[in-house]
């Protein structure tokens, strides 16, 4: 069994076809795609053109749910730009997807954490704002029944990629952003998630004899020009993110 893991493609159809065409050149034919796909400054409606014409396992991130959840006006500037360039069909595929699902027998998916699509599961932010990697029974304590029986276990939402073993030998993976590399938030304090490259994150999963093997991508691709998208929606921080991968 061999599979792709996205996540977090935030509505960067520039960032997603270099993915894509990295994924197809390996011949790799089953992706599974964990959530936050549109909401973003840049190219929604490309995105999902592209997405929705590949038939993959896809779970429904955070920002998904606001897109279907929240009154347009309520929105953040992010989300507001993806809605705004979205077609009801889009919007529709949404509510279509399962906030967690398992794939391939003994493969869970979630966007975040199992219970919760907004918990950080593999990164802790600090009352400073450093970010430290999670505790092994931290990371434990967020399993519930469904994602405790898998043998790869897969988040997203933080993009940083990661990769930890558990004490049942089981993988939990984040394979990082596929198109917003580097973003802040405020909560709990403020804080900023960085990879420290432009190129799109993406990460790749075999079963071998001995165990899984798990590959992540740094693909380049014209990140400059997403930039631009951003720069034009007056977004100057994604702007940042996306020419260095640093903010
Ligand atoms: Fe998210």
């Amino acid at each position: 069994m061999r599979f792709a893991v996205i996540a977090d493609v935030h509505g960067n159809a520039l960032a997603l076809k270099a993915v894509l065409a990295d994924i197809d050149h390996r011949a790799i034919a089953h992706v599974v795609n964990l959530g936050d796909v549109f909401s973003g400054p840049l190219d929604a409606r490309s995105t999902a053109e592209l997405l929705m014409s590949r038939d993959w396992p896809t779970v429904r991130g955070n920002h998904d749910r606001y897109l279907i959840e929240q009154n347009p006006a309520d929105m953040g500037p992010s989300d507001r730009v993806a809605y705004d360039q979205l077609r009801p069909e889009h919007l529709d595929w949404l509510r279509s997807l399962p906030a967690t699902r398992t794939v391939y027998d003994d493969v869970y998916a979630c966007h975040a954490t199992p219970r919760d699509d907004t918990r950080y599961w593999m990164e802790r932010v600090m009352a400073d704002s450093t970010i430290r990697q999670a505790t092994l029974a931290e990371i434990e304590a967020e399993l519930d029944h469904e994602a405790a029986h898998a043998n790869i276990i897969l988040c997203g939402h933080t993009h940083i990629p990661r990769v930890a073993r558990l004490s049942s030998g089981a993988l939990l993976i984040n394979p990082g952003s596929a198109g917003c590399p580097a973003y802040d938030d405020t909560e709990p304090v403020p804080h900023i998630m960085q990879t420290g490259t432009p190129n799109a994150s993406y990460a790749i999963v075999e079963k071998q004899e001995v165990g899984w093997d798990v590959s992540f991508r740094s693909v380049p691709y014209d990140h400059n020009a997403a930039a631009s998208q951003a720069r034009a929606q007056g977004r100057d921080d994604w702007a940042r993110g996306l020419e260095n991968g640093w903010l």
